[in-house]
């Protein structure tokens, strides 16, 4: 018996997770393992988190929330766009999905026509191929080896552009290899972008707090404003909070793109578990944990 449509056929089950289950099961059976495969963090989330989760389950009124997020997170998520990027977002230009993983999945839900083309510059994150093949769209790998540091270039990107393409998908830092563009290298994608209108593309600044060298972190959005419409900024506090399993990602974008969204969200999960928006909205003394 066959279950699986076509899609569903055509990917595989996430390896990093394969991974890091099969190194559970290990040292349950009293191995010593050294686990390589999830971003996990290794230090623990503040006790403020915690904190403010029981503080909210103790005062009840845990209830389905607005798929777009509860409001006092989307003003913590527009303050740390502000402090950390200079970016301008009004609350509607900010969604909250259940982590960014399902961000992604949303996006594609609601913009890949079949056949609709990804440009995806590799190595990178294992799961970004087969969520766009989920959705009926045709992950288009581009190599970027340490020639030009892991990163796409504009020559690279002008040539992987045919009339197929909707998004470009950008990762700095970059999951696997580190790399993080510069305002330089943006800009030059930048020029090219702006020849090509129907390319919208996706920053998935999630690492943003987990430098490994000297060189700053830049957001795309701070660096392309000329892109704003075209740009849907995905993050999370999975990384820099080390907040993994309490599934909160966030995104900004155009109105219309995350209204969009939204939509997906209300149709799918309906909305993130009120408790982690909590943790994530503020300790007992109300500070924002995205604002530490
Ligand atoms: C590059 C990248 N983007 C997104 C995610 C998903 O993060 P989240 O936990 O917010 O779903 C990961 C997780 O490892 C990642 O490595």
């Amino acid at each position: 018996m066959t279950y699986e449509n076509h899609r569903a056929a055509s990917i595989k089950a996430s390896p990093s997770m394969a991974i890091a289950m099969a190194a559970k099961k290990l040292r349950s059976e009293g191995r010593d393992i050294v686990d390589l495969s999830l971003g996990e963090p290794d230090f623990e989330p503040p006790a403020h988190v915690g904190e403010a989760a029981c503080a909210a389950v103790h005062a009840g009124g845990i209830r389905y929330g607005a798929s777009a997020g509860n409001e006092t997170l989307r003003k913590a998520i527009a303050e740390k766009f502000k402090r950390d990027n200079g970016l301008d977002f009004t609350l509607d230009e900010i969604t909250i999905g259940n982590g960014a993983k399902q961000i992604l999945f949303d996006a594609f839900l609601a913009t890949l026509e079949a056949g609709d083309e990804v440009i995806i510059p590799t190595p990178c994150w294992v799961s970004y191929g087969d969520i766009v093949s989920l959705h009926g769209g045709t992950p288009v790998y581009v190599d970027c080896g340490p020639e030009t540091g892991f990163k796409i270039t504009a020559d690279i990107l002008e040539k992987a552009i045919t009339p197929r393409t909707r998004w470009l998908m950008l990762n700095s830092p970059s999951n696997p290899t580190g790399a993080i563009y510069s305002e330089a290298e943006y800009k030059s994608l930048e020029r090219v972008l702006a020849g090509q209108p129907r390319v919208l593309v996706i920053s998935d600044e999630i690492y943003e707090h987990i430098l490994l060298g000297a060189q700053p972190f830049v957001s795309f959005g701070t660096v392309c404003p000329s892109l704003r419409d075209r740009t849907l900024i995905v993050n999370g506090v999975s990384k820099a909070y080390a907040m993994t399993g309490w599934r909160v990602g966030y995104a900004a974008g155009p109105k219309a793109l995350i209204a969009s969204l939204n939509k997906m969200q209300s149709q799918s999960v309906t909305s993130v578990c009120s408790v982690a928006q909590a943790a994530r909205t503020g300790s007992a003394h109300r500070r924002p944990v995205l604002c530490d």
